[in-house]
């Protein structure tokens, strides 16, 4: 042992003095240096950047990431938070589909995954949610590990979290609960720094409204119930990614960390064969951008970290012969072990955009102003600050179905307990002007659906994107209960500090009368909510269900672990980001766990 880790060690120093100690190794597969990596990371997303730089902490772990995607240094559309719908259907999402959605009246959804250093957190709405507390007690009833519940959670949380001032330093005193949050984790969390023209009659009508509107001073205290101002993965103007963050330059340059970018991994092998449980931990992968090039191949002396995210890592799951045998043999896959779980139980968050046009004079449209444009670029270039420093929302709000509503008498209450929401709605108010303009939106999303989807191969070739099959709005209590959302939404814009305003409800929903009427315009209209989890879910060690165990590692075979959204057993409420920092920060102490000290001999 203790002569494997010092060759690792030595390999180590080379690799510092000759490539100046700078880790990211692009495209460079030549260049990496020939030492025996303890651990290759599938996937420098969300949950593969906290991975990469918390095993690294231990200087005899030699850790190499593989990412599809290219870095995120200087991806200017990656750091401006106003910029981030730039990033859908570029270089840097996987431009994945959904299968004709018959909820959704046979429409074919774009499902945005970000393809670079980061993953989805660097072309994600930053938002920065955690959920319910209930949520996570839900992930450890059902896995039967305590350890996933959400107090056992929250130091976990406090790692990933900076909390930092917002764009504007203006006094935030009132606006979250400091309790709850944490000044030294990793990846920056603030307030807005741009106020809305209707920031005060948003705040006024919560006032006047009180009940299920009432103002909940933190959203992310375990009980998300209320309206409050939002948190999100911004700091100092900019976009807080894991890349930027995990793998930022206080990081990147560890010499025990490689990051080999536009690389693919495309199947996960045995490295030994013949053994009763199959041990997985080798990784074939090819340099992203050539159709017909060679395909590479490294062993992992102790792990392979599957990181790919919800889509991507049953879809190379079921590339390595892991899945439903019966499917796997349909499109000429040899099985391996059958895990019929792979690929089922796709959760995501349904919503819809609500437009409300104004009935005043005097609104601009920031977006057809050539002149205010150039303005706040100069403003974001000089300080990072102005309108450019935010994605433009400012407050959410979240609320329960009530008691006695009607769909009770037909579906169970999907929800992890009674202090948790069914429905979310993500406010928009126009940006630093009198009036908001030209619109206002008070978007609905539904926190727990009963419906859920698949994910499959479409060959058996590793370069053909999944057939991927969200289910959405499949089950008619996810459009019963958007559909009280869109009355929860009009309840609120009724209130009368809105009266100025003279709202009228836009698209598709202004022309609905009855419900039939609402419940089409919410198949017209309805999409993803860019949260999908749950297709490699954690189950009880016992379970006949599920693909990996509460401690990550896949069911049925050694050496491979699955970390990242798709582990999900239920969703959060919460927008996803914070529950897959949490997910992976326990899992690196899980990990370093397995792996105690060995050289100690
Ligand atoms: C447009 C958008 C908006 C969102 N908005 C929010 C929000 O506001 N707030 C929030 O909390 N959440 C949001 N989310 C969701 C959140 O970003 C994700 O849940 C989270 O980032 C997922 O993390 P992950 O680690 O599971 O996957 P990812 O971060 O997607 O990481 C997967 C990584 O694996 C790489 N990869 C995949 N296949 C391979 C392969 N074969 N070989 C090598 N590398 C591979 C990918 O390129 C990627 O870097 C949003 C997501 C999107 C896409
Ligand atoms: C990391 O290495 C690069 C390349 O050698 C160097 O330019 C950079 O300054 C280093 N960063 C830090 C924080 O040391
Ligand atoms: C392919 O990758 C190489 C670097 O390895 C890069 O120079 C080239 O521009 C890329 N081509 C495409 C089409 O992305
Ligand atoms: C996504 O599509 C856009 C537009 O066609 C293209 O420029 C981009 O390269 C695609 N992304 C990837 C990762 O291939
Ligand atoms: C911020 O506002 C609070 C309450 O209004 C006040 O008590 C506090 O002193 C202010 N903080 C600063 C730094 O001005
Ligand atoms: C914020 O960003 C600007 C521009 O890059 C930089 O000059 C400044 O030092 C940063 N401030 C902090 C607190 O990081
Ligand atoms: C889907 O999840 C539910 C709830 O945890 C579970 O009972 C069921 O067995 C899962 N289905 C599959 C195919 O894994
Ligand atoms: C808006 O301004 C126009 C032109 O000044 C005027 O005719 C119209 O009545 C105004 N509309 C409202 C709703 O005030
Ligand atoms: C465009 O923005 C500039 C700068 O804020 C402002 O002075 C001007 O009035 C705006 N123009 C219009 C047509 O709204
Ligand atoms: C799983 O089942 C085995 C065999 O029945 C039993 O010994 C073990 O205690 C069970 N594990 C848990 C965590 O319940």
């Amino acid at each position: 042992m203790l002569s494997r880790l010092s060759i690792a060690l030595g390999a180590a120093l080379l690799t510092f003095l000759t490539h100046s100690a700078f880790a990211i190794l692009e495209d460079d597969l030549g260049a990496l240096p020939q030492v025996d990596y303890d651990f290759i990371i599938i996937g420098g997303g969300t949950a593969g950047s906290v991975l990469a730089n918390r095993l690294t902490e231990n200087p005899r772990f030699n850790v190499l990431v593989i990412e599809a995607g290219p870095t995120n240094e200087g991806v200017l559309n990656s750091m401006i938070p106003a910029n981030a719908f730039f990033l859908q259907g570029s270089q840097y999402d996987w431009n994945l589909t959904t299968v004709p959605q018959i909820g959704l009246k046979n429409r074919i959804e774009r499902v945005p995954r970000g393809h670079l250093l980061g993953g989805s957190s660097s072309i994600n709405g930053m938002f920065y949610t955690r959920g319910s507390a209930e949520d996570y007690d839900r992930w450890a009833r059902v896995t039967g590990d305590p350890g996933w519940s959400w107090e056992e959670l929250l130091p976990y949380i406090f790692k990933t979290e900076k909390w930092s001032v917002p764009s504007d330093h203006h006094n935030t005193t009132g606006e979250y609960n400091p309790d709850f949050h944490s000044i030294d984790g990793i990846t920056s969390v603030s307030l807005t720094g741009v106020p809305q023209a209707a920031d005060a009659k948003i705040l006024q009508a919560s006032a006047e409204l009180g009940g299920e509107f009432a103002f909940d001073i933190d959203m992310n205290d375990g009980t998300p119930m209320g309206l409050g101002w939002l948190q999100s993965t911004i700091g100092n103007g900019t976009r807080s990614s894991a890349g930027a963050s995990y793998l930022g330059p206080k990081y990147i340059n560890r010499t025990n960390l490689h990051v080999l970018v536009n690389h693919r991994a495309t199947r996960i092998l045995e490295s030994t064969v013949g053994n009763t449980t199959p041990v997985l931990r080798s990784v074939s992968f090819v340099k992203n951008n050539i159709t017909i090039g060679r395909v590479h191949q490294l062993t992992a002396s102790k792990e392979v970290l599957l990181c790919a995210g919800t889509y991507l890592s049953p879809h190379l799951l079921m590339l390595s012969g892991i899945g439903d045998t019966t499917e796997l043999k349909n499109v000429g896959i040899r099985p391996l072990v059958d895990l019929p779980s792979v690929g089922k139980n796709l959760s995501d968050h349904p919503t819809f955009f609500t437009a409300w046009n104004l009935g005043i004079n005097g609104t601009i449209d920031p977006q057809s102003n050539q002149t205010l444009q150039s303005e706040q670029l100069a403003l974001w270039n000089t300080d990072r600050s102005g309108m450019l420093s935010s994605l433009g929302v400012n407050f959410l709000a979240w609320t329960r179905l009530p008691d006695d509503w009607f769909g009770w008498k037909t579906f169970s209450d999907p929800s992890s307990g009674r202090n948790s929401p069914h429905l979310e709605f993500v406010l928009v108010g126009g940006g630093l002007y009198p009036v908001p303009g030209p619109f206002m939106s008070m978007n609905p999303v539904l926190s727990n659906p009963h419906s859920r989807g698949t994910v499959s191969l479409r060959s058996n070739r590793p370069l053909d994107p999944p057939l991927i099959d969200l289910g959405m709005l499949t089950s008619e209590f996810d459009v019963l209960a958007l559909r009280e959302g869109v009355k929860t939404s009009q309840r609120f814009l009724a209130a009368s500090a809105f009266a100025d305003y003279k709202l009228t409800l836009a698209g598709p929903l202004g022309q609905a009368r009855t419900d039939a009427e609402i419940d089409d315009a919410i198949r017209t209209m309805a999409g993803t909510g860019q949260h999908p989890t749950g297709t490699a879910a954690m189950s009880h060690v016992n379970a006949t269900y599920g693909v990996v165990n509460p401690d990550l590692k896949v069911k049925q075979v050694s050496g491979l672990r699955v970390i990242d959204a798709s582990v999900m057993p239920f969703i959060p409420v919460g927008h996803t980001q914070a529950a897959v920092y949490a997910i992976a920060e326990r899992a690196a102490d899980l990990i370093k766990a397995s792996w105690p000290d060995d050289d100690e001999e």
